[in-house]
């Protein structure tokens, strides 16, 4: 299972999709599998009327499902996170985000509005069921510069994305540890975890 980034900008010269992409990079260096997808490249009709059904939306709600860590990218607009990632969000399944290990990040022009994802997306992952969410990442304008197709992000970014980026791997791979030493439930219980520890004398 691959880790997904999901840019939440409707902007074709996104600040935010760059930083998503520049983590891309990062972690494919590591040896990470990374699925990127821009919500702004699927179907505006098919996703303004929810219609799962159309092709690339039912595969774009597919790489959600199969990832096992989604980093979520979006703008402050109007001291909130986008109204496109929104619409998005709202197609996936009621636990769309469940067992899954997501790292939040947002741009915003300044500093004003630093609890938008905290206060307002989080609850929204949490309500989808996130496993783990991860401390939010936020930058404003002036510490990611764009120059040209690329961006220049000051020193203290990269520190606090390098951060979140060791974060999200030793969660991954404490889950990864966990699930490898989980007893399997014994035949007799018909396969299902026992609701207690057998007493012992
Ligand atoms: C419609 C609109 C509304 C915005 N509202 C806010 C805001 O409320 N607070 C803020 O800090 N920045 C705001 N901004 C600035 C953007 O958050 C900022 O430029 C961000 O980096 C844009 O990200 P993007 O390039 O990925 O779309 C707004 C920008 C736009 C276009």
């Amino acid at each position: 299972m691959s880790i997904l980034t999901l840019s939440g900008s409707p902007s074709a010269t996104s600040r935010s999709h760059r930083i998503l992409q520049h983590i891309a990079a990062e972690l494919r260096a590591g040896g990470e599998r990374v699925d990127s997808l821009a919500i702004r490249d699927l179907p505006p009709a098919a996703l303004c009327a929810a219609d799962t059904k159309d092709p690339a939306i039912a595969d774009a709600i597919g790489r959600v499902a199969g990832a096992r860590a989604v980093i979520i990218g979006t703008p402050v607009y109007k001291a909130a996170y986008s109204g496109l990632l929104k619409t998005f969000l709202d197609l996936l399944p009621q636990d769309g985000l469940a067992g899954k290990t997501v790292l939040p990040l947002a741009t915003g022009g300044s500093l004003a509005h630093t609890l938008a994802l905290d206060y307002g997306l989080k609850p929204v992952l949490a309500a989808l069921g996130a496993h783990h969410l991860l401390s939010s990442i936020y930058v404003i304008d002036a510490q990611a510069r764009v120059e040209g197709e690329g961006l220049a992000l000051d020193a203290a970014i990269e520190q606090r994305i390098g951060e979140g980026l060791l974060r999200l791997r030793e969660t991954l791979s404490a889950r990864e540890r966990a699930s490898a030493t989980r007893t399997p439930a014994p035949a007799s219980s018909g396969g299902r975890e026992p609701l207690a520890a057998p007493l012992t004398a």
